[in-house]
């Protein structure tokens, strides 16, 4: 990989600043027969919960004409076949493994991570949009007092990488960026989907499994990189762009508002090979704009002419 492309964060070096996000990438090994894993910096395993989880009833995921709403309902085999499955695949990986943890109380995220925390992984990502039973049903991102109190505990639990994911749904992007620094997140990732619906209008029902799922992909990009301009303004740590980025130029236009890392989901399906694509696009830009590295594109987003 061209050493232009290597990033930081913290002590840890990544061969590239594209990363596979969560459920969109399996475990990561399910894809090793049509992509160079290492073309990715790192790979999210999609949300582990504690005990295995079914899922939403089908249909999961459909089309709209600018991205796809999804309702997977976390369906996940659970941590200790999680553990008996990738633990020595994990071993000899050829990137970093982050594991997304998706659980619906504090005492599940710290159960998870405690039984986890052995593996040969870089750390975690904390998806804070699931509902928190505790809290009768609201979800941790709904108030950054309560996700304070999750990253805090979980902070106390590892030194591994800790990474927490912000909704875009439901409270000021910059009080739930702040709250996660102040609570002791090595990074923050942003956004995850947002609420979306779709309804068949022959029959009246949802086109998903569910009322509504979440919308990812080319639609959210907009919005997905105001979020992450606006967080990165408000944070010192490191901030992970996603949101329908489809190309390398979308990953600029993310590196350009902030992002020191950046995140491909919905458009892996349509493209597996998408991260070297981005990796190449990104090489020639800095070769063309005479820069050495990545990260000098990090903020460099100039505002409006008329500012
Ligand atoms: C099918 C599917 C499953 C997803 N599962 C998870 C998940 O388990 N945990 C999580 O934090 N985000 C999950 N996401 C959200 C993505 O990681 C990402 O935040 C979102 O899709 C926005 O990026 P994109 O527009 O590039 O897809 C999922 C997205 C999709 C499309």
């Amino acid at each position: 990989m061209n050493e232009k492309l290597k990033v930081k964060i913290g002590n840890t070096e990544f061969a590239t600043p594209v990363i596979a996000a969560s459920g969109t990438f399996g475990f990561g090994i399910e894809y090793a027969d049509i992509v160079n894993l290492d073309d990715f910096g790192a790979i999210v395993t999609k949300g582990l919960s504690l005990l295995p989880k079914e899922g939403n009833p089908p249909p999961r995921i459909v089309e709209t004409p600018c991205g796809l709403i999804n309702s997977i309902g976390l369906a996940n085999p659970g941590t200790d076949e999680f553990i008996k499955n990738y633990e020595e695949t994990y071993r000899v990986f050829p990137t970093h493994v982050i594991v997304n943890v998706g659980a619906e109380t504090e005492n599940e995220f710290l159960s998870v991570i405690k039984k986890i925390e052995h593996m040969n992984i870089l750390g975690y990502e904390l998806n804070i949009s699931c509902p928190n039973v505790e809290t009768g049903g609201m979800m941790f991102s709904e108030d950054p007092n309560t996700a304070f109190a999750l990253v805090k505990k979980v902070r106390k639990a590892t030194e591994k990488l800790l990474i927490t994911k912000l909704s875009p749904n439901f409270c000021n992007i910059r009080e739930l960026a702040r709250a996660s620094e102040d609570a002791g997140s090595d990074a923050i990732s942003l956004v995850n989907t947002f609420l979306g619906m779709s309804i068949d209008i022959e029959t009246g029902y949802s086109r998903i499994g569910k009322p509504f799922g979440g919308f990812s992909g080319p639609a959210i990009k907009p919005m997905a990189l105001k979020m992450v301009y606006e967080a990165a303004r408000t944070v010192n740590i490191p901030v992970i762009g996603m949101g329908g980025i489809n190309s390398g130029s979308d990953a600029i236009e993310f590196f350009m508002a902030g992002a020191s890392m950046i995140q491909v989901g919905s458009a892996i399906f349509r493209n597996p090979q998408i991260a070297f694509d981005i990796n190449n696009f990104i090489e020639q830009y800095l070769d063309r704009k005479g820069l050495s590295n990545v990260s000098e594109i990090i903020g460099t987003f100039k505002g409006s002419k008329n500012e």
